[in-house]
């Protein structure tokens, strides 16, 4: 009988032991023993003798960078003009692609409705599932209404082994395969329970190798926790060819779907979508529907956002409230708690805009996220017109205002990247009065021109000019 054929090596400092450690005996650090199948290589079955220089390795031929061949990798498109716009253009043959999300934002739908599309198109898809059984597969797609999607056409394949999914990939060469999840699947070589870290690795691992020769695009679909790290999935991050995630909350309408990795594209490009009865939609109009939206009450404001390369509004709210609580809450949903806290400071140090032990909510509306300087001065003055219970409005009372812009630590405001774009968005949806820091440089000034006393009543035009009117 062959003894067990994997080892435990710790990621800190590779240390090899037969069997799993809590502490590494070598570096002395706590859970970081994974388990990795041990290869035979000729080098451990040495005994001692160590290889010298390349150990008789041919060499092999270089080449010049131009004459490498670089006629472009065919694009498998998907059907959803979203997906394939963040991936670069739709999958590339052979690509291994990373799909992280929280458990029931949509990954099952999403794939599902990219695999139906390319049955549709004449693709030969398979679609793995070790979470739902293929009555539960076929029930969700079903409920797929896209057009032009083939989506009870789709091959599935319900299945926990690896070793099995391996060979019905290989058998099938299907030019797209979906892994629904990489947690899921469990190599039978390997002591680990699904979803170890030592089991992602292999997992993916060996899927590509099977997969690279026939040229089948692999879409791995990983499960990340509330906190958006990719808790078993992160150690893919270096595989794989494209992160995406898709973002959002389960009860919210608006998700996005961004590149966090593309080696065949940017990753600047986001895709907004929302969940509706026949699947996830993708939603082109997101801006006029923010905009409707907005209550332009005290305490809202629109952000003319960015959305990798396109300009997004978004409304930002702002609730300051009196309290009773040591220190008082600062609660956001859809920016970065640092970034208010930056915020605040910057408000009470050089604006004159103390929020003191007030509790302090910041929501961007619709579940949306926004993970950028520009939405600084948009959080600065939600909170300045919630603490003064002011409406936002340009000086003449009649234009409501979008505003972007990066606040600095002395109170000044920074030009962000694309003003030209946001601009145009405002201006599109009749958001004429932009304060941005091309037209107030401090903060003092932008709260000035949109804030000062009967700006929102109509008291003639603004004096200090400092707002951008079309
Ligand atoms: P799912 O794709 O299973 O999420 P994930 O694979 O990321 O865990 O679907 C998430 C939710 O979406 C699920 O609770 C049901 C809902 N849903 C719809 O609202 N409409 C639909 O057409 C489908 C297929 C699902
Ligand atoms: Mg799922």
């Amino acid at each position: 009988m062959a003894r067990p054929t994997t080892i435990h090596v710790c990621s800190t400092c590779a240390q090899r032991e037969p069997r799993w450690m809590g502490q590494c005996p070598g570096c002395g650090e706590w859970n970081t023993m994974v388990e990795e199948r041990s290869a035979p290589v000729a080098t451990a079955a040495g005994g001692g003798s160590r290889l010298r220089g390349s150990g008789g390795a041919r060499p092999a031929a270089v080449t010049r960078l131009k004459d490498v061949d670089t006629s472009r990798a065919p694009r498998l498109k998907t059907g959803i003009g979203e997906v394939d716009r963040v991936l670069g253009g739709g999958l590339v043959a052979g690509s291994l692609v990373l799909l992280g999300g929280s458990p029931g934002i949509g990954k099952s739908t999403l794939t599902g409705m990219a695999l139906g599309n390319l049955a549709a198109a004449g693709r030969d898809v398979l679609y793995v599932s070790g979470e739902e059984s293929a009555q539960q597969i076929r029930l969700r797609h079903e409920r797929l209404l896209t057009p032009s999607c083939a989506a009870l056409d789709v091959p599935v394949l319900a299945e926990t082994d690896l070793g099995t999914v391996l060979a019905t990939i290989e058998a099938e060469k299907p030019d797209v395969v979906v892994i629904d999840s990489v947690q899921t699947l469990h190599a039978a070589e390997l002591s680990g329970a699904p979803g170890s870290v030592g089991q992602v690795r292999e997992v993916a691992a060996r899927i590509m190798q099977v997969a690279k020769p026939s040229g089948t695009a692999v879409l791995l679909v990983g499960h990340v926790t509330k906190e958006g790290s990719l808790a078993g999935p992160r150690v893919l991050e270096h595989l794989v060819d494209c992160v995406l995630q898709f973002e959002g909350e389960r009860e919210r309408m608006y998700r996005t779907l961004r590149a966090l990795k593309n080696r065949f594209g940017s990753t600047n490009e986001a895709g907004v979508f929302e969940m509706m009865s026949g699947g996830l939609v993708e939603v082109l109009d997101a801006s006029a529907r923010f905009v409707s939206e907005a209550t332009r009450k005290p305490g809202s404001v629109v952000l003319a956002a960015m959305e990798g390369s396109r300009p997004l509004l978004v409304e930002v709210q702002a609730l300051v409230s009196p309290s009773e609580l040591v220190p008082p809450r600062r609660v956001v949903n859809g920016i970065d708690r640092n970034r208010l806290a930056l915020v605040l400071a910057v408000l009470g140090r050089h604006a004159g805009v103390g929020v003191g032990t007030a509790d302090v909510f910041v929501n961007v509306v619709g579940g949306v996220r926004v993970d950028e300087p520009g939405a600084d001065l948009a959080i600065a003055l939600a909170v300045a017109s919630a603490q003064r219970g002011v409406a936002l409005g340009s000086a003449d009372g009649k234009l409501p205002a979008a505003c972007f812009g990066e606040v600095g630590l002395t109170g000044e405001l920074r030009t962000v990247a694309h003003a030209d774009r946001r601009m145009d968005e405002a201006r599109k949806f009749g958001l004429a009065t932009v304060v941005s820091p091309a037209r107030t440089p401090t903060l003092r000034a932008a709260l000035k021109s949109v804030l000062a006393p009967g700006a929102a009543a109509g008291s003639g035009p603004d004096r200090t000019g400092e707002t951008r009117r079309a």
